[in-house]
């Protein structure tokens, strides 16, 4: 009879899967911090770090990733673009913004996401209860982060949507790319007189230079809620421009980030983190 094994079969431990996010300049980026603490929360062995990439050096960026065993990755400016063009399965929400900010790695095939639209909306709804069914929605801005949203707030069912824009003809070129998905009011600022709205979120980047908008007097409806895409600035220009219309409801975009980030969470790892802790430990106030 031969010798029962001394041994057991050696086992390999199990691989801690590795994620990142993507972008040029990335140091600023709050991603790592997010995922780990929803990784540490859901009791994932995960890995995220974040990963500079050079400005024409995107794709090789990505590949590189993969061969050393990523599993998927976050993808920050300016590549999201690049992200979704570099997929090989965009979903209908990266296509139609023609930006991805998530990949999943599977095989050959990379599957791509666009989770801002959806983190905005989970924001605007769960975190600050203001629900869209039946609201009039106005978002401000008509670049990619504009685009990002018009789907995800369209499946909400808002009364009205409308996008206005320092280029009007921007807002009504998008008003036509989602004429098959969504029915979008479009145009400038100046065309926003007489009209109010219940949700008005900032999409443009004007903030982030210092500059508020021209914004007609009586555009908040009572009790609107006013949203900047923005975080981590404290009252920017726009929520000084709401609060001194007297909204008191006023948001800046930590909430879609940590909701965002959430999304792509979930997709990855088939457990969806709690929020609320990593939202209020990365706010600042709104002074
Ligand atoms: P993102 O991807 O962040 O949306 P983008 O595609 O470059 O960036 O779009 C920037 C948006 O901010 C645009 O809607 C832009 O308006 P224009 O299309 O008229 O350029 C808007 N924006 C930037 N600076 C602005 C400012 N100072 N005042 C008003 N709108 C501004």
């Amino acid at each position: 009879m031969p010798d029962a094994p001394k041994t057991l079969p050696a086992t390999s431990p199990p691989m801690t899967d590795r994620y990142a996010v993507i972008g040029h300049p990335i140091s600023h980026s709050k991603s790592p911090q997010i995922h780990t603490a929803f990784a540490q929360a859901t009791g994932q062995d995960i890995a995220y770090t974040a990963i500079e990439a050079p400005l024409d050096g995107f794709a090789a960026t990505v590949r590189a990733f993969r061969e050393q065993g990523g599993r998927g990755v976050n993808v920050t400016l300016p590549f999201k673009l690049q992200a979704c063009e570099f997929a090989t399965d965009p979903s209908e929400a990266a296509r139609l913004a023609g930006a991805a900010n998530a990949l999943r790695f599977d095989g050959e095939r990379v599957f791509a996401e666009n989770f801002d639209g959806v983190g905005l909306v989970n924001d605007v709804q769960r975190n600050l209860g203001h629900a869209l069914k039946g609201r009039r929605v106005l978002l401000l801005g008509a670049g990619g982060a504009t685009r990002g949203a018009l789907l995800p707030i369209a499946q909400q069912g808002p009364a009205v949507l409308a996008v206005a824009n320092r280029t009007a003809d921007k807002a009504h070129a998008l008003r036509g790319d989602f004429a098959a998905h969504a029915s979008i009011q479009s145009g400038g600022y100046a065309e926003l007189a007489g009209e109010s709205f219940d949700v008005i979120i900032n999409a443009t980047s004007s903030g982030l230079v210092g500059e508020s908008l021209p914004l007609p007097a009586g555009l908040f409806a009572p009790g609107a809620l006013a949203y900047d895409m923005v975080y981590g600035r404290g009252l920017t220009p726009f929520l000084r421009q709401a609060r001194e219309a007297g909204v008191t409801a006023l948001a800046d975009g930590v909430g879609m980030l940590v909701e965002q980030a959430a999304e792509a969470f979930a997709w990855w790892r088939g457990v969806r983190p709690d929020t609320r802790e990593v939202i209020a430990r990365l706010s600042v106030p709104l002074v």
